[in-house]
Parts: structure tokens; C-alpha cells; sequence
């Protein structure tokens, strides 16, 4: 049921393994709001294109394929995931090594990014359709281009040292620093810390007091409106 107050959202931006997810979805539950994590568009549509064997370079057939393979959202609880022509790719799959060595290359090709642009802004309607208070989105470029509107926007970072260690307790295998200099260096939409942005550094600061600072964040600015 859509409520009368417009939807709250929330861009939480950073590297990889700086965090996002779990803080993201602390606070969903804390506040009612809609979780879409970002990187699973592009980690489901990589897996959707290696598994008909299109790689990144090959950016004519990706447009091709991406024509063939449309998206769509299932929510369950207050997590948004995508599927790709009707199917919700299971975790195992969106987070294959294949996968962690693949998705930057695509996500650097700016028709896949763009295609994948307006399916983002798109689930604000998807949370307010549901009757979420909120939203929030992580990403790379949330703050920057999907929603440089947002209520609020956050950026998170960490040592590598201590990223590396959060992946390798999670039992993954995932080139953190390589992904990130491809994210910072490619020409679209680059991952940044947006002008404005509220920047945390988590190395030394525990779920709960990450999870702390933003929700004091989202309390002022759900009741400043
Ligand atoms: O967040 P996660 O590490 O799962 O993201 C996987 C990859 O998806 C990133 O390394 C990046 O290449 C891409 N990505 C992106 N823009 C976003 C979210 C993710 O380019 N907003």
C-alpha cells in the first residue's frame, strides 16, 4: 500500500567488500526500508552472459544479449532482487570466482550500464508499491548518478587489509584491489566518493557501530522532513 510521504532514500557507495551489504541490510530491517544491492544487477547479468559464453570484450554481442535478456524484480522481505529473464540467480552463482574476475570488465561497457540505469531508478517505485518507508541502494555510483538526489548519501571505505580479511572470513576468493582499480579507472560513472557524500572509514569500527552513525543519520533526516 503506497503511503503518503515520499520514499526516503539512502545511496551507500564504496569499494568492494568495504561493508555495504551488511550494514545496508541491518538497516533495512531497522527502518522498514527496501534493500537493492547493485552489484548483484551486474554480478547477475555477467553470469547470465558467461553462461552463453559472451565475455566483455565482445561489446556488440553483449548489447545483443542484453536485448534478449530482459530484467525484473522479486521482492522477498525487504530484500529487491533482480532476475534476469524470470529467474533469480542463487547467490552461489552471483558470487562465483568466475563471476568476481568478470563483472568490472562488463560493468565498465556503458550500454550495459545504461540499461541497467534505469532499472535502478526504477525501484524507488518498486519500494513504494510495497509500502516501504525507504530505500537503500549500494553501489558504485548510487550517490553519484543513480540517485545524486538521495536523502542521504554515504560513502564507505577500509583498509585493504582489513576488506581482504572480511573476504577471506566469508571463505571467498576475490581480487578486491583489482576490482576497485578497474571500478575507479573506468570513464562511466567511476566508483567515487560523491561532493557531499558522508564518508565513513570502518576499519576499526564494528557492524553495529557503522550500522549506529547511518541510522542516526536516516532518524535526523527522516524527521527534519
Ligand atoms: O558490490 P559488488 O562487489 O558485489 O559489485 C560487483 C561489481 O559490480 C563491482 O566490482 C563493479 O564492477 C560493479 N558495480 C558497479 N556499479 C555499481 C555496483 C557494482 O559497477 N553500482
Amino acid at each position: 500500500m503506497p503511503s503518503n510521504r515520499p520514499l526516503f532514500i539512502v545511496a551507500i557507495d564504496g569499494g568492494a567488500a568495504s561493508g555495504k551489504s551488511s550494514t545496508s541490510r541491518a538497516l533495512c530491517r531497522r527502518f522498514n526500508f527496501l534493500h537493492v544491492d547493485t552489484g548483484s544487477h551486474y554480478r547477475a547479468l555477467t553470469a547470465a552472459l558467461l553462461a552463453e559464453n559472451t565475455g566483455p570484450e565482445d561489446t556488440a554481442r553483449v548489447v545483443a544479449a542484453l536485448a534478449r535478456l530482459p530484467v525484473g524484480t522479486a521482492v522477498s522481505g525487504n530484500e529487491a532482487r533482480i532476475t534476469v529473464a524470470g529467474r533469480v540467480i542463487p547467490d552461489a552463482e552471483l558470487r562465483a570466482p568466475a563471476v568476481n574476475a568478470a563483472v568490472s570488465g562488463f560493468a565498465a561497457i556503458p550500454e550495459l550500464r545504461a540499461a541497467l540505469l534505469a532499472y535502478q531508478r526504477g525501484q524507488a517505485a518498486v519500494a513504494e508499491e510495497r509500502g516501504f518507508h525507504g530505500l537503500i541502494m549500494e553501489g558504485r555510483d548510487i550517490g553519484s548518478v543513480i540517485f545524486p538526489g538521495a536523502q542521504l548519501r554515504v560513502f564507505l571505505h577500509a583498509d585493504p587489509e582489513a576488506r581482504a580479511r572480511r573476504r577471506a572470513l566469508e571463505g571467498q576468493s576475490d581480487s578486491i584491489a583489482e576490482r576497485d582499480r578497474r571500478d575507479s579507472t573506468r570513464t562511466t560513472a567511476p566508483l567515487v566518493c560523491p561532493d557531499g557524500a558522508v564518508s565513513i572509514d570502518s576499519t576499526r569500527l564494528t557492524l553495529d557501530e557503522v550500522v549506529g552513525k547511518i541510522a542516526a543519520l536516516i532518524g535526523e533526516g527522516m524527521t527534519a522532513r
